[in-house]
């Protein structure tokens, strides 16, 4: 007799992370692999959070502050929000997922994602046997909140906005934002995940939600130390949340979701501006000199507001993605992502950028560029 596993933990797809860089070196015995498929900092983690990790590894026997106090009192300070209203995960994907497991308990239960959007989002609702209602982007391939708000029903609970979009990287503004609020039912929680916020966090009409939550709205923001403070590898995501929503997740969360190395390192992360204006600005010109490429070879790239390129090839992607695979330069195809045509390339360093843009060149001059 089979396990008796539920039947919707078996209907969902495994996440399929970008491909390894030691996998496609051994596999296509090359030396040389650029890898430029899950948005990492091209610039290696934040190195006061790095010289941090290592005095704590002496601790590494003790027990993990589990209310991580210190690290959300840093956040509190740094972004001007109440203590108790700082959420943290082991990842801001655990906080999707605690978020999907808090809100979600029957196969009634709805949530509203944008399409193509972070799959994350649609693996919370499966786990708790809820659905998801998919919003298609707008031929901008920005999130359209107007038909977002027109999907509600009565059994929507949650109603995610990547803000800006991965894999598109677009924006929405604060005016969009704003409207979607006015004219949402009270009994929708928003969540606004900002992963990629220190990218976008300058525009002008850039709507944060740290606002949203201090003027009481049914909002959750969702940050992460994964992008500009480099720390993907050390699993921290935080947020802001209202006092009940906060308290929830506290109660359903592991007693130490967050490990002590992940908190040391995030308090001194998010003291190291330096290293997020370098971030920033190595960013700029990578979203310059990628569009440009795109362009050059006459596809499509939409305007981005984070770390990477999303662009349409006017083509299938699969096989450029495999011919670039050839040449040692690992991106993301869209056909994973809900766009067959596109390939979502992240910024890497100007050298990695380089061998992406000549590999783009010559795998599009053998397929025959538009
Ligand atoms: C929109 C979005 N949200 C959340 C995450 C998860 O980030 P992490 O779990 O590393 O904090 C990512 C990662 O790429 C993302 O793109």
């Amino acid at each position: 007799m089979d396990p008796q596993i539920r039947p919707n933990v078996l209907k969902m797809t495994p996440y399929s992370p970008g491909k390894p860089i030691a996998e496609v070196k051994r596999e296509l015995g090359l030396e040389r692999v650029v890898k430029l498929a899950s948005n990492e900092n091209p610039l290696g983690p934040s190195p006061k959070a790095v010289e941090a990790l290592k005095k704590a590894a002496e601790e590494a026997h003790i027990y993990p502050d589990g209310a991580a106090h210190d690290f959300r009192s840093a956040a509190a300070e740094r972004f001007g929000v109440p203590y108790e209203s700082v959420i943290v995960g082991n990842g801001s994907d655990e906080l999707i997922h605690l978020l999907g497991l808090i809100f979600l308990d029957s196969a009634d239960d709805e949530i509203i994602v944008g399409y193509p959007s972070f799959v994350r989002y649609d693996a919370a609702a499966h786990l708790a046997n809820a659905k998801v209602v998919q919003v298609p982007l707008d031929s901008d391939y920005r999130h359209d909140l107007p038909a977002m708000v027109k999907a509600v029903s009565e059994n929507t609970k949650l109603l995610f906005v990547a803000n800006p979009n991965n894999p598109t990287g677009t924006l929405v503004t604060k005016a969009e934002v704003d409207a979607m609020l006015r004219d949402l039912p009270e009994h929708v929680t928003v969540i606004l995940d900002e992963a990629y916020y220190e990218f976008a966090a300058n525009e002008s009409d850039f709507p944060c939600s740290v606002d949203y939550v201090l003027e009481g709205r049914n909002v959750v923001g969702l940050r992460t130390l994964s992008k500009t403070y480099g720390l993907a590898g050390i699993r921290l995501g935080y947020g802001f949340a209202p006092a009940k929503i906060a308290d929830a997740i506290n109660r359903a969360r592991e007693p130490f979701n967050v490990n002590s190395l992940a908190q040391v390192a995030g308090i001194a992360a998010l003291d190291d501006e330096a290293h997020v204006q370098r971030t920033v600005e190595n960013n700029r010109r990578g979203l310059q000199t990628l569009a440009g490429a795109f362009e050059t070879i006459g596809a499509k790239p939409y305007p981005s507001f984070a770390n990477f390129v999303f662009a349409d090839l006017g083509q299938p992607a699969r096989p450029v993605f495999q011919a670039l695979l050839e040449r040692g330069v690992i991106v993301r195809p869209g056909d994973v992502l809900g766009a067959p045509n596109c390939l979502r390339v992240s910024v890497g360093t100007e050298e990695e950028i380089d061998i992406f843009v000549k590999a783009l060149t010559e795998v599009m001059a053998g397929v025959g560029a538009r």
